[in-house]
């Protein structure tokens, strides 16, 4: 289906919440582009770290950013995220990555310079974005706001299975650990706080599947804003 009106859905929440699973699947569903700004995020951390950036020094900092472009291509359906044309999708979700990545999201270049591009990536519309402030600061306006939210033991327990599968050796008490981290610095910054927008719409998935949730969006999205006369 394609709502008759174009909207933007931004879906904010806590890190391991399920936002990709479901933005991928909301967005096929709808047809529209499927926007992860966490790994915009991502990519620009692993620059720094592979090219020693020393990231806390401000002018090191914005001459390493200005040198930093960010894509995204579409293969077999999903995205892969390119970082100066190199696609670095699965090196941005290192271990490595993880343990700086929300401290390097505070500073206000960095995210001056991905907000930017997020707003050029939404300008037309037909997007599912997914963050930490989309709804409250990258789309203040977007038509639909998600703040997603799932229980600690269920994200622990996605995130560990998900490092597991993916053959990374890690304790359930480091995934924990490592996403309280992430949460506090990410709700605490001075800068675009992850917050549940006032128009937020909450949805606690700890017992949703994604097709749950998405039957749930849809529905709300005919409702709201109809569909397209060829669908
Ligand atoms: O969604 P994720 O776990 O891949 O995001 C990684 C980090 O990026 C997250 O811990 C904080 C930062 N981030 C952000 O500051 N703002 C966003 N809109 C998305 C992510």
């Amino acid at each position: 289906m394609t709502p008759a009106q174009d909207i933007i859905v931004a879906i904010d929440g806590f890190a391991s919440c399920g936002k990709s699973s479901l933005a991928k699947s909301l967005a096929r569903a709808l047809n529209y582009r499927h926007i992860d700004t966490g790994a915009m995020y991502r990519a620009v951390t692993w620059y720094f770290l592979e090219n020693h950036v020393e990231w806390r020094h401000q002018a090191k900092r914005e001459d390493a950013l200005d040198r930093i472009s960010i894509t995204f291509q579409n293969h077999n359906q999903l995205n892969h995220t390119l970082l100066n044309g190199v696609d670095v999708e699965t090196v941005i979700r290192s271990a490595a990555v993880n343990q700086e990545v929300s401290e390097i999201s505070v500073f206000g270049d960095v995210r001056e310079k991905v907000v930017a591009l997020q707003r050029v990536m939404g300008k037309d519309k037909r997007i599912v974005m997914e963050g930490r402030d989309i709804g409250t600061v990258v789309f203040p306006d977007a038509e639909l706001k998600i703040f997603l939210t799932a229980s600690l033991e269920v994200r622990t327990d996605r995130r560990y299975q998900e490092l597991i599968l993916k053959g990374v050796l890690t304790t359930r008490e480091e995934v924990q650990e490592n996403l309280l981290k992430r949460d506090y610095i990410d709700s605490h910054r001075e800068i675009s706080p992850l917050r549940k927008a006032q128009d937020a719409w909450e949805i606690d998935n700890s017992e949703l599947t994604i097709l749950d949730q998405q039957a749930l969006i849809v529905k709300r999205i005919r409702e709201v804003w109809g569909m397209a006369e060829h669908v």
